[in-house]
């Protein structure tokens, strides 16, 4: 018989729903929210705030688009954490009374396996792509995280390599905010980092142990480097926008692509991946594929719908921990911090 799975993602700041059977898309309603855009950052008490006002609206449309009703539903799942505590507890409180109402399991996902498990969502555009196979690496590249990690089967996941401080995405965000620019920075810089000069400016990398990565020194110096220049020339950033963009990109992709390729040849595993909101990156997208050919490997990039924070993703967990009957009791709580 075919499973139905309703999902609800509220980590940070983006309020989705939907819905999946048997793997299959049906609905992805995704509600972002411009209240942090000149904070530089996500504020957590509007971003629990917003989730409030969105999550019911959102979880409706997520019906309506899919033309399925509620009493079809075999299970609820939502993400349990990482994130942030006030955000998630909008979606793990929605979780648990739709649970109740319906009188069917509820199923805590972790947020960071799920970008993970997004490249095996079925939908129509995804034809002929083939999902990865095991065991298969994915370098996790999002605002609040960084990893590395093999994947043996769909909830055997092993990390071997992160962050010792900031993440990818917040080196593109925190740098972006140093120039002004608002938040997210980080597609902004991707695009005015294709019309700019990726040599203009050297920034120094960072060395750091085994498979772990470092971003907040790169961070300073960038701040450094703008401060020093600004006191020479005050239009110092406007005059070379798009060279500091593609500079400070390629320094991010390449300490990235460095570590997933020492990960690659220390695992012997061909099958690469890349999941979360950096993986929407053009120059990263272009550096695996380079990569790829270089070094042999079967690359995997989900769509960009499915790169950022989504629902489909905590789904698609939820239908794969739904089959080995893993569901959580009524009593759980959300983490702001959460292993798997
Ligand atoms: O996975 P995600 O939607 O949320 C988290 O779980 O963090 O990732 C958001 C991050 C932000 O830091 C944003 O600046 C970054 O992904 N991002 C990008 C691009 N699109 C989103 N960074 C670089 N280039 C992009 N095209
Ligand atoms: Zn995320």
């Amino acid at each position: 018989m075919a499973v139905t799975i309703l999902g609800i993602e509220s980590s940070c700041d983006d309020t989705s729903a939907a819905i999946l059977r048997d793997g299959h898309l049906y609905s992805n309603v995704i509600s972002g929210q411009d209240v942090h855009r000149n904070y530089g950052g996500v504020v957590p008490e509007l971003a629990s705030r917003a989730h409030q006002q969105h999550i019911i609206p959102v979880v409706d449309q997520a019906f309506q688009q899919a033309g399925i009703l509620k009493e079809e539903i075999d299970a609820v799942a939502f993400t349990q954490g990482p994130g942030l505590l006030g955000s998630l507890m909008v979606g793990s409180s929605f979780a648990k009374s739709f649970s109740l109402s319906q009188a069917i399991p509820l199923i805590g996902v972790n947020h960071l396996q799920a970008h993970i498990l997004a490249h095996f969502i079925k939908d129509p555009e995804k034809q002929g792509r083939d999902t990865p196979r095991f065991p298969f690496l994915c370098l996790l590249v999002s605002g609040g995280h960084t990893q590395l990690t093999v994947v043996r089967d769909h909830l055997d996941m092993e990390i071997i390599g992160e962050t010792i401080d900031d993440a990818a995405g917040e080196a593109f965000d925190k740098c972006g905010k140093i120039m002004d620019l608002p938040y997210p920075a980080g597609p902004i810089i991707d695009k005015k980092a294709q019309l700019g000069n990726p040599h203009a400016f050297e920034f120094t990398r960072p060395k750091i142990e085994e498979l772990n990565y470092s971003f907040s020194g790169l961070k300073t110096a960038f701040l450094y480097f703008l401060r020093d220049q600004v006191k020479q020339d005050k239009d110092f950033i406007s005059n070379n926008f798009n060279d500091l963009c593609a500079s400070l990109q390629y320094t991010i992709i390449d300490i990235l692509m460095d570590k997933l390729i020492q990960a690659a040849q220390q695992t012997g595993i061909r099958e690469v991946g890349i999941a979360g909101g950096v993986s929407a990156n053009s120059g990263l997208k272009d550096a695996i594929h380079q990569a790829a050919q270089k070094h042999n490997w079967k690359v995997h990039i989900p769509r960009f719908e499915y790169t950022m924070d989504n629902a489909a993703m905590i789904a698609m967990t939820g239908y794969y921990k739904y089959l080995n009957e893993d569901f959580s009791g009524i009593d759980v709580v959300p983490q702001a911090r959460f292993k798997y």
